[in-house]
Order: C-alpha cells, then structure tokens, then sequence
C-alpha cells in the first residue's frame, strides 16, 4: 500500500502539489564555524532525497524558492557563489535525472533575464530536455509573487485582454499549468512568506518547521504531510458536520 494511501484516512485525501521555503541555510553554516556558501552547498545536496520522498507520497508538483529577486540584496560573494552552486547542480544532477527519469521535468520560475547569461542557457537547456511530463519541479529563480503578478497582468495586457479575470491571470502565471500548492513548507522557523506564490498560496496549508533546510529529513517530511492530512481544509466554506 502506498505511503498516500496509508495517510489519507484522516481529513485530506490527496496531496498533489507543494512548494517549499528551503531556509536556514546560513543558519546551519554559522552553528558549524562554515561559510554561508557551505550552508547553501550542504542545501542542494538535500534537494534530491527531498524530491523522491515526496513522490513516495504522491506528489506531482514541487516547486522549489531558491533566489527571490530580494535575495539580490546580499554580498554580492554569495550571490555569485549561490549561482555558480545552481548552475552545477543543474548541469550535474538535474540534466541527467531528466534524461535517466522518463517522468520528470523541471521548470525555472521568475525572471530569467536578470541571471548570468550561462545559468540562463543553462535553466533553458534543461527545460528544454522535457515538458509536460508527470513530475513537474518548478524551481523559482530570480522569484517574486508580487513581480510573477505584474508581469502575468502585463503579458495578458499584451495579448489584448482588457478586463482580467482570476481564471485568465492564473494562466499568466509562471507556475501555470501546475496546480495551486496544497501545502507550503518553511523551514527555519520564521513566520512569513517572504514574497513566495502570493497568487498561489490563497488556499495552501502553511507548514513551518524549525529544522533547517541542509537538515531536512524524511522524518521532516513524514510529520509535514501528516500535519497537512490532519487539517480540514474549507476553502472559505464549511466542514460537511456544520452544514
Ligand atoms: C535561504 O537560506 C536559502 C537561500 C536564499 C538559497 C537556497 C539555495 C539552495 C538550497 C541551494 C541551491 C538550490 C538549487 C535549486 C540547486 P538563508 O541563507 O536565508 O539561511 P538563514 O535564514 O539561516 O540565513
């Protein structure tokens, strides 16, 4: 019996897409004497357990927040160093899972003109790989809801639509055609969504856990998803017992 099956008893009874705030990279570095570039290292190399464990449970959607277009505001050592550490991870580990794995697919999310010209190509040429296949990973890159909401109401304009409907920008939107998050997980503890699917998350459990991201673990993700399944989710109605 499969791990959704076995969870879904309870309230819930799907899980089909999720993003993650993966924080407290810098955090983890600083407790063990490392540079925060360390902290984003020991970050990345979590991201692939994270991905297969929560497939195991049915997920079809992640969708990954690795630089805001905040994030720009840091010494510029880290930003460069953060950058360089993606484009590898996407030439070492994300090419080949696409090209080894006929069911998954990756998709960067934000404004891809503000990045280097190679991890630009770089982004391109791993989507191009694969498209709409079963598994989507969005990873947001240069990621801002409120920069995602005006450029998806600028293109519609573009395209000469002159009265906006929900429907219509939803499919504006970098994310779209993946679903709105079910769930969106923090790590690190803080209490905000710091500019992350402000569009999409109307309806999306939100999950913060202390552990930080480089410790994420299938224990984490275990006690997140029965987390999840123990919400009774109303969308602004009403539980089936108060009607
Ligand atoms: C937040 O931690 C993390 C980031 C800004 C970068 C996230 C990047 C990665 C996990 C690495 C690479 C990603 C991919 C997709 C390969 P923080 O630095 O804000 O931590 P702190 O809150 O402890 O300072």
């Amino acid at each position: 019996m499969s791990k959704l099956k076995d969870t879904s008893v309870e309230g819930n009874n799907k899980i089909n897409s999720v993003a993650i705030i993966m924080d407290g990279n810098g955090r983890w570095a600083k407790k063990r004497g490392l540079s925060r570039t360390e902290g984003h290292r020991a970050g990345a190399k979590v991201i692939s357990t994270v991905i297969k464990l929560f497939r195991e449970y049915g997920v079809h959607h992640l969708t990954l927040y690795a630089f805001s277009t905040e994030n720009w505001k840091r010494p510029r050592e880290e930003v460069d160093a953060i950058m360089e550490l993606i484009y590898f991870y996407i030439d070492e580990h994300v090419i080949p899972a696409i090209k080894e794995q006929g069911d998954l697919c990756v998709k960067f999310i934000g404004d891809k003109s503000a990045l280097p010209k190679s991890l630009r190509e770089k982004c391109i040429e791993a989507e191009e790989l694969a498209k709409d296949r079963p598994f989507v990973c969005n990873v947001a890159l240069n990621y801002g809801g409120r920069d995602e909401i005006i450029h998806a109401a600028n293109r519609a304009i573009a395209d000469g639509h002159t009265l906006l409907s929900e429907e219509l920008l939803s499919r504006y939107m970098y994310t779209y055609p993946s679903p709105d998050p079910d769930m969106i997980i923090r790590t690190g503890g803080d209490l905000r969504i710091s500019n992350f699917l402000l569009w999409q998350s109307a309806y999306s459990e939100l999950i913060v856990i202390d552990t930080l991201w480089p410790d994420f673990s299938r224990s984490d993700v275990d006690r997140c998803v029965t987390e999840y399944f123990s919400r009774h989710r109303r969308f602004g109605g009403l539980d089936p017992e108060d009607q």
